[in-house]
């Protein structure tokens, strides 16, 4: 049986993810359909989803081992550079679809095969490397802002948790849109270069200068109230992730007297993916990178994203 080199999930650890992580060989990929094709990959990045994987959220034993990784750069059967779009329609999973790596095997190997409506066209002028941090963290950034914060209504926001993936995304995004951003990190350092995005960079849970029109959330429970506290009347609290813990305790008095509107997002259509694509190339935005890793030293983007010191998007470059 053709085998290729994968970094897949070979058990769960919740309290040692980088122990279930195995990086080895598999079989390669057989597309499951006539409209599923075969991508060659040249850059993939690292999603806490995928710590999240190897911890045991979101897959079951029967599952395993599975491929890890959501997002993609590659080559078509064609020869053409494309993005991969990482959500797959997924009957019998209670959402209706799944992202690579839930279902259907991820992205972190030589290959990965999926429907052809789900590859989009690498824009001229964006590196691999760049556009290979865009279809999860930064895709989700970008609904949270525009689709569900409704940020063209908005003069300010603020980011928590700024230093991850997808916070950086947001404040990215957000500054390049003409926004105030305000963004915590528990991390002087990390603090500082939030600030040379181009946003106000302050302490966890400190006061704001002015409460927020859209709050992007993907901490949870540490950040939470503060997150409430710091919404303006009429503001939208934008959830798509709970790093820290999924149940804050919530004050509902500030809710209903602020008509706080607290919205729950996951990932992006393929719509909002060619829109952020757009947008990043037409503005000149490229994603915030912490490292670029080898993929044959893949393991060592895991414990750079395992140890939180990342600052932006750990990148897998394939072609290394
Ligand atoms: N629903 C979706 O479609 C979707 C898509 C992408 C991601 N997510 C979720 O969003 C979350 C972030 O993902 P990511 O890939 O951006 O992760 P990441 O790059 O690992 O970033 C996580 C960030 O959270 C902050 N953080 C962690 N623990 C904290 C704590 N106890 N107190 C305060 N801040 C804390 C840190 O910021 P500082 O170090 O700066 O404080 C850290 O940089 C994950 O839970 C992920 O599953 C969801």
């Amino acid at each position: 049986m053709p085998i290729m080199r994968a970094a897949f999930a070979s058990r769960f650890d919740d309290a040692d993810p980088l122990a279930a992580l195995t990086v080895g060989e598999r079989p390669e990929p057989t597309p499951p359909a006539d409209d599923w094709v075969t991508v060659q990959l040249r850059a993939t990045s690292l999603n806490h989803h995928d710590l999240w994987s190897l911890r045991g959220v979101g897959l079951t034993e029967a599952q395993l081992p599975m491929i890890l990784g959501c997002d993609a750069v590659g080559l078509d059967p064609e020869g053409h550079p494309v993005v991969v779009y990482p959500v797959v329609v997924t009957p019998g999973d209670p959402r209706g679809v799944s992202i690579l790596s839930e279902h259907f095997a991820g992205t972190l190997a030589e290959r990965v095969v999926v429907p052809r409506s789900n590859l989009v066209p690498l824009p001229d002028g964006m590196a691999a490397t760049d556009a290979a941090c865009l279809p999860t963290a930064w895709l989700t950034a970008w609904r949270m802002l525009t689709t569900k914060g409704r940020v063209a209504d908005a003069d300010s926001v603020l980011v928590q948790g700024a230093g991850g993936g997808v916070a950086t995304a947001a404040v990215a995004l957000a500054v390049a849109m003409g926004k105030r951003v305000y963004a915590t990190s528990r991390d002087a350092g990390k603090r500082d270069r939030i600030s040379a995005l181009g946003a106000t960079a302050m302490e966890p849970g400190a006061r704001l200068p002015e409460r927020v029109d859209v709050v992007i959330e993907t901490v949870g429970e540490a950040t939470f109230d503060h997150s409430l506290k710091s919404a303006a009347p009429m503001a939208r609290i934008v959830v798509s992730g709970a790093t820290s813990g999924h149940e804050p305790s919530i004050n509902l008095r500030r809710v209903f007297a602020m008509q706080l509107e607290i919205l729950g997002t996951s990932m992006g259509t393929p719509g909002e993916l060619y829109e952020l694509l757009a947008f990043c190339s037409d503005n000149e935005v490229r994603p915030v990178v912490d490292s670029v890793v080898p993929f044959s030293r893949v393991e060592e983007g895991f414990a750079r994203l395992h140890s939180g010191d990342a600052f932006g998007k750990v990148v897998i470059d394939h072609t290394a």
